[in-house]
C-alpha cells in the first residue's frame, strides 16, 4: 500500500437519508481523501441519541440506510474504515476519561450550544449528553489521534475545542498522546433546495441521493427559477435562478451555453429544466444502481460495519491502554 499522509476521522448522525447537500458537501469530500490518508468514517448514533434520545426507533434503521448512502457515493470499505460509532465502546470510555480535565466553561461557551439550545423547539435539551455533545465529538477524533478531521464550517469550533482538550490533556500528563487535529473545511458547491433556500432537511425542501431517476424531472420541475422571466423570451438572470445553480453541479460543459441563452431570453425555462433532468439523471443513475444492489443484499452492509468495528477497535485500544495508564487508572 502507498505511505498515506496521515489520519482523519470524520462522522455523521445516522438522521434519515442524505441529499444532494450532503453529498457535494461532505461525501465528495471524503470520497477524494480516502487515497491520501487513511480515513476513518463513523456513523455516530449516541450523537443522534443526544438530540433524538425520546424517539430513538429509528436510529438503528438509519445507521444502515446511511452506510449504503455512503457506499453509493463512492465511500469505499477497501480504502476506508466504516463503522458505527456505538460498536466501539471506547468512545464513550474517553469521553469519560475526558471529562474529568475538561471546565465547564469550554462546554458552555461553544457557539452551537446555545443557538442550538434556542432553535430546536419541542425538546428538552436541557441534558447532560447535549452539554457534553462537543467533547463525545472530541473524544471521537482523539481516539484515532486523527491528525486533521473535515468538516462543514458549522463544525469549525467542535475541531477547535478538541484541539483545546488535547492540549489540556497532553499538558497534564506530561506527555503528546493527542495530536491537535487541522480542521479541513470541505469544499462545497452551493445546492438550493426545491424553494431556493439553502437545501436542509430541516425546509423539507431535499432531493435525497436515493432518488429514482424516473422522479428526477418531477422534482425539477418543481424547482423557483428566475422570477421576473413571465413569457418565455424574457430575458432573464441565471444568477438568482436554482436550475442555473444545478447546472452548475451537473451541467458544467454547457454552463456558458445555458446563462448566453437564458440572459438573451432564448432558451425557455421548460427547456432549460429539461436539460438539466437529463443531466442529473446520468449522475445519479450509477448512484441509485449501486444502492439497489446493496439493498438486494443486506449482509453486505453487516459484514462492512462489522469489518470496520475490528479495524476501529484495534486503534482505539492501544490509545485507550496508553491514556488509562497516563491518568492512573
Ligand atoms: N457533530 C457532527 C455533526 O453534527 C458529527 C460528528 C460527531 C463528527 N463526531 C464527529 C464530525 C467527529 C467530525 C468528527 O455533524
Ligand atoms: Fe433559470 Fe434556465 Fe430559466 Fe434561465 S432559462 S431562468 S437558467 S431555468
Amino acid at each position: 500500500m502507498q505511505q498515506k499522509k496521515g489520519t482523519i476521522f470524520s462522522g455523521m448522525r445516522p438522521t434519515g437519508k442524505l441529499h444532494l447537500g450532503n453529498l457535494f458537501g461532505a461525501l465528495e469530500n471524503w470520497a477524494k481523501l480516502q487515497d491520501e490518508y487513511r480515513c476513518f468514517f463513523s456513523v455516530v448514533d449516541w450523537h443522534a441519541l443526544t438530540t433524538a434520545y425520546e424517539d430513538p426507533a429509528e436510529i438503528s434503521e438509519n445507521v444502515k440506510e446511511m452506510v449504503i448512502d455512503w457506499l453509493s457515493c463512492g465511500i469505499d470499505p477497501e480504502k476506508s474504515i466504516i463503522f458505527r460509532q456505538s460498536d466501539v465502546k471506547e468512545h464513550a470510555e474517553l469521553h469519560l476519561l475526558l471529562s474529568m480535565i475538561t471546565p465547564l466553561s469550554w462546554l458552555e461557551r461553544v457557539p452551537t450550544y446555545k443557538e442550538q439550545l434556542k432553535q430546536i423547539e419541542g425538546r428538552n435539551l436541557a441534558t447532560y449528553g447535549f452539554l457534553g455533545y462537543p467533547l463525545l465529538q472530541a473524544a471521537d477524533i482523539l481516539l484515532y489521534k486523527a491528525d486533521a478531521v473535515p468538516v462543514g464550517e458549522d463544525q469549525a469550533p467542535h475541531i477547535e475545542f478538541t484541539r483545546e482538550v488535547a492540549r489540556r490533556a497532553n499538558y497534564l500528563y506530561k506527555k503528546t498522546i493527542f495530536p491537535e487535529p487541522a480542521t479541513i473545511l470541505n469544499e462545497y458547491k452551493v445546492v438550493p433546495g426545491l424553494d431556493n433556500r439553502k437545501m436542509s432537511k430541516s425546509y423539507d425542501n431535499v432531493i435525497e441521493i436515493s432518488i429514482a431517476p424516473e422522479k428526477i424531472s418531477e422534482k425539477v420541475r418543481l424547482m423557483i427559477t428566475d422570477p421576473g422571466r413571465i413569457r418565455k423570451n424574457d430575458p432573464g438572470n441565471p444568477q438568482i435562478c436554482s436550475i442555473y445553480a444545478f447546472h452548475h453541479i451537473f451541467n458544467a460543459a454547457e454552463l456558458s451555453g445555458i446563462e448566453e441563452s437564458c440572459r438573451a431570453g432564448a432558451i425557455g425555462c421548460v427547456e432549460c429544466k429539461k436539460v438539466l433532468s437529463s443531466r442529473m439523471q446520468e449522475f445519479l443513475e450509477p448512484i441509485y444502481a449501486r444502492r439497489k444492489k446493496l439493498e438486494n443484499s443486506p449482509k453486505i452492509i453487516d459484514e462492512i460495519l462489522e469489518e470496520g468495528r475490528k479495524k476501529a477497535v484495534k486503534v482505539a485500544r492501544k490509545t485507550m491502554e496508553e491514556f488509562r495508564s497516563l491518568m492512573g487508572v
